[in-house]
């Protein structure tokens, strides 16, 4: 079992050099200056570091030394103090870009609202004052489950300048996990609203609030933003309307300077077991790492308009949609609502409208497009565009060639960048206008990552076989323990192999030095001895014309070890026939090896997922394997996906 290694199968060989005239304007212009860069990140990471981090953050008091490294703790820029709200928006003030837009805003139902670097620099003020009238101070901690609209980043900004950890709660998730988040992190303060626009309907936020904050001793007062405009119970003392709030508070605030190893933030990301881990990241570090990679791989210009889609409850959320681009003086560009509301094209519609030239989704969001028909991105010109950003799982070729083709009409620099909630920014990635691509592969990593990709002994493997991804070296954006489990944080990334990092990933690196990650190892399955990416089977699978997406888990099996079973969800029109699913099994077949033949094709008309759209496999499992569904389902999206699954007669 021990020396096996992770079958790496995936047979890409496309590679797409950046075109001289993008090469020409890139922040970083070429390949060697970014060889050398890297070099000196890796051999002289303090003298790296300590020179960007005074180049791009501005400090209250200096750091006298740039890294303080206790295995596997470490402390980034120490001694220096600095206020991130300050960082991100204060700073712009009084420079050319005061005037200039910070929030370009637009809500679900069509509603537009503009905020310039000066009048969010007012909100945050007013809002730090509110905050500090409610008792927040340093150390304090606030929960925010807001919908996707600029109060949330005022809110997030405000505990930052406060010197506030704030943790942010997806407002897709129930009143439950509110309950486990809040308790866990003993947030004084609930930040909510009414309710958000999600595909014309209301998510009632608030009602979600109430049903957890009576079995949550620690909330002093619950402050609420006015939306929707839906009827909500309001409990005296208790509960407070934002906009009186905000009205009686005073414009003037004065920030102080804190610790650069001050917490800024915890967020909870989903463990292999049960109960959420809070991932919790500080102040100088984090900022620096999320400003760096924003200037970098998002090749980030003075006029750039920068849509990611991703919500402020995900750590892309924070880092690139909050932190790195304001840090970086960037316009962005929030979107409240869903992707198809009112129409499929609600996305294209909106770059082409404001003028968006940067892009920044996941692969589970461009599968969706696809499968929702060319004619919807046909409609509108897009050219505005001028790069594009893939996060959150592999993406497979075909999806990767479609937004290549479609949407960055084969002029846009894909930057497909692979990083973690526990990495804090982007590891790895090409840069734009530098790094010649390959669809598939995230490539090489930024600067001061060390990626290695190991097998169960911890020696490198060879060029082109899989193993487990480590990365060697601390960096600043790093998390610095799970709050309260310290054991847990040990354990969890620092214990698989002495001195590495465990990103819980299988990887492998080409005779290139490129980056492939395959998916999660609990994800990797076992078939005849060889270990699969389960991502590498779907990807395979999703290159069938027929086939819009499809999920690969394993089921145990006397002989093979595991079997593979495939839940295929056809595109629109597709019979799911007999015929096709044996075509399908030799499609699978011929493009990866008959290792890789899947046992089982079971067509579905979805498939289980996390609101933040990755499938959740253990449930898959489960129902490959005949099983009932055991474990937590609070986190899916749609439990209807699931009943449909088991009842289907195979
Ligand atoms: C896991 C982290 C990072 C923000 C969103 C997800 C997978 C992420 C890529 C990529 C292949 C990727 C990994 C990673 N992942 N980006 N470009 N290529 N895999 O954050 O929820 O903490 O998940 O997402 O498996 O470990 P997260």
């Amino acid at each position: 079992m021990s020396d096996q290694t992770i079958t790496s199968v995936s047979r890409e060989s496309r590679v797409f050099r950046p075109s001289a005239e993008f090469q020409r304007q890139a922040n970083l212009g070429s390949l060697a200056a970014y060889k050398r860069l890297y070099a000196e990140s890796v051999n002289a990471p303090e003298k790296f570091w300590g020179r960007q981090a005074k180049e791009l953050l501005t400090w209250r008091r200096p750091f006298k030394k740039a890294l303080s490294w206790k295995l596997p703790h470490a402390k980034w820029f120490v001694g220096g103090q600095l206020n991130v709200a300050e960082n991100c928006v204060d700073r712009h003030l009084g420079t050319a870009r005061e005037n200039k837009a910070a929030i370009i805003f637009e809500g679900e139902p069509g509603d537009i609202r503009t905020l310039t670097y000066k009048q969010l620099h007012r909100e945050v003020c007013r809002f730090a004052n509110v905050l500090t009238g409610l008792g927040v101070g340093k150390g304090d901690r606030v929960a925010i489950y807001m919908p996707m609209v600029p109060e949330a980043a005022i809110g997030m900004l405000a505990c930052a300048r406060l010197g506030a950890i704030h943790t942010v709660i997806f407002g897709g998730f129930s009143s439950e996990a509110i309950k486990d988040r809040v308790n866990d992190c003993q947030a004084k303060v609930i930040l909510t609203a009414d309710g958000g626009w999600r595909r014309g309907k209301v998510v009632e936020l608030k009602t979600n609030v109430d049903r957890a904050v009576g079995f949550t001793p620690s909330v002093q007062h619950v402050v609420v933003l006015k939306r929707t405009g839906n009827a909500v119970t309001m409990t005296e003392g208790r509960d407070r309307w934002w906009h009186e709030l905000v009205d009686a508070a005073p414009v003037e605030h004065r920030a102080k300077g804190f610790d650069s190893e001050n917490p800024l933030f915890i967020l909870y990301t989903s463990g292999s077991t049960g109960k959420p881990k809070g991932v919790l990241h500080t102040s100088g570090g984090y900022l620096l790492g999320t400003a760096i990679t924003t200037k970098y791989v998002f090749d980030l210009k003075e006029t750039d308009i920068y849509f990611c889609t991703a919500d402020i409850g995900w750590i892309t959320g924070h880092s690139y949609v909050v932190y790195g681009p304001l840090a970086n003086g960037a316009t962005i560009l929030m979107y409240e609502g869903a992707p198809n509301q009112p129409g499929p094209d609600r996305f294209w519609e909106m770059i082409d409208r404001h003028g968006a030239t940067i892009f920044y989704t996941a692969p589970t969001a461009i599968r969706a497009f696809m499968r929702w028909g060319d004619e919807h991105v046909k409609k509108h010109s897009l050219k505005s565009l001028r790069l594009l950003g893939s996060v959150g799982e592999p993406i497979n070729p075909e999806a990767w060639m479609w937004y290549h083709t479609l949407i960055g009409k084969k002029r846009c620099p894909i930057v497909d960048t692979w990083w973690q909630t526990e990495t804090g920014a982007i590891m790895v990635s090409p840069l734009p206008g530098v790094t010649p691509t390959k669809p598939g592969s995230c490539t090489l990593p930024f600067f001061g990552v060390v990626p290695k990709v190991l097998d169960e002994q911890g020696r490198e493997v060879p060029r082109d076989s899989g193993g487990k991804l480590f990365l060697k070296n601390p960096w600043p954006s790093m998390l610095r323990t799970l709050w309260g489990d310290d054991d847990r944080f040990k354990r969890q990334y620092w214990s698989e192999l002495p001195g590495y990092y465990f990103a819980g990933d299988g990887a492998r690196i080409d005779k290139d030095g490129y980056l492939w990650v395959v998916g999660r190892i609990d994800d990797v399955l076992n078939v005849s001895g060889h270990r699969i990416g389960t991502a590498e089977v779907e990807s395979a699978m999703v290159s069938h014309p027929a086939v819009a997406e499809a999920a690969v888990v394993g089921r145990p099996d006397e002989l093979k070890g595991q079997a593979l079973v495939v839940f295929v969800i056809t595109k629109s029109g597709v019979e799911p026939t007999k015929e096709l699913r044996e075509e399908l099994r030799a499609h699978v077949a011929r493009e990866i090896g008959a290792l890789a033949r899947p046992d089982d094709v079971r067509f579905a008309a979805g498939l289980p997922k996390t609101r933040s759209g990755k499938i959740m496999r253990r449930i898959l499992k489960e129902i490959a394997a005949g099983g009932e569904i055991k474990g937590d389902t609070t986190t899916l999206e749609d439990f209807s996906v699931v009943s449909a699954l088991q009842a289907q007669e195979d």
